[in-house]
């Protein structure tokens, strides 16, 4: 499928029809999701992979009760990974392994630790969410390039489903993506005209 397809066919599915997605496409997509871009390459997420029904099921009033949480395949939770000092110190290790010299590679490491260090707690939030997007846009993309049908999903409590999960601290929820087989039909697809859009 042409990249220009899998943007245009893609839509937010409202209901699934309970179908289970195979580990191995699901290792595929998870892939495509972990190989995103982020900033200094940080990879600020932590993302929680929910299949069992019982789960979805607590989860679903947390969610305002969209049905997608309970009929999808697997459903992920991008969590904002605030942690963001021990990040620095692996992104420097890979650019080490990738041939960079230990010199140039502190010098770039104290930089970011300075920025990253200079932020409030919301400013390391803001900045993770950013990044999340970016794999939350893989993930929805890469699904329907995998046959799969997916909901990128904000309408939903993060501190409901941090205790539903027992996610440590400074696991933050973010953004979720259903992700299975719709059962639904796509909408027509409305987007802003080209001209109120680029100028
Ligand atoms: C960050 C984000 C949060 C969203 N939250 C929800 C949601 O909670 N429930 C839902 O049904 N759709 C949700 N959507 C889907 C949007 O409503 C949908 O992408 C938009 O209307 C465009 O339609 P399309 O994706 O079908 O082309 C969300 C989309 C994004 C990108």
């Amino acid at each position: 499928m042409e990249f220009r397809d899998i943007v245009m066919q893609r839509y937010a599915v409202k209901l699934f029809d309970g179908r289970m997605i195979d580990e191995q496409t699901l290792f595929v997509l998870l892939d495509i999701i972990r190989y995103s871009p982020s900033a200094f390459n940080l990879q600020p997420w932590k993302i929680k992979i929910v299949s069992a029904s019982k789960i979805k099921k607590n989860l679903l009033p947390h969610t305002n009760n969209q049905p997608q949480v309970t009929t999808c395949s697997h459903l992920l939770v991008f969590c904002a990974n605030t942690e963001l000092e021990p990040l620095v110190d692996k992104a420097v290790e890979g650019l080490v392994k990738s041939g960079l010299s230990p010199e140039t590679v502190s010098q770039y490491a104290a930089m970011i630790k300075a920025y990253i260090g200079s932020m409030t707690p919301e400013q390391r939030m803001a900045f993770a969410r950013e990044q999340i997007h970016i794999a939350l846009a893989n993930a929805i993309n890469g699904a329907k390039s995998l046959g799969l049908d997916s909901c990128p999903m904000g309408g939903f409590d993060p501190a409901g489903y941090a205790e539903a999960l027992f996610l440590p601290e400074e696991y933050v929820p973010v953004v979720l993506c259903a992700i299975g087989y719709a059962a639904d039909k796509a909408p027509p697809k409305w987007r802003l005209p080209r001209e109120e859009v680029f100028f």
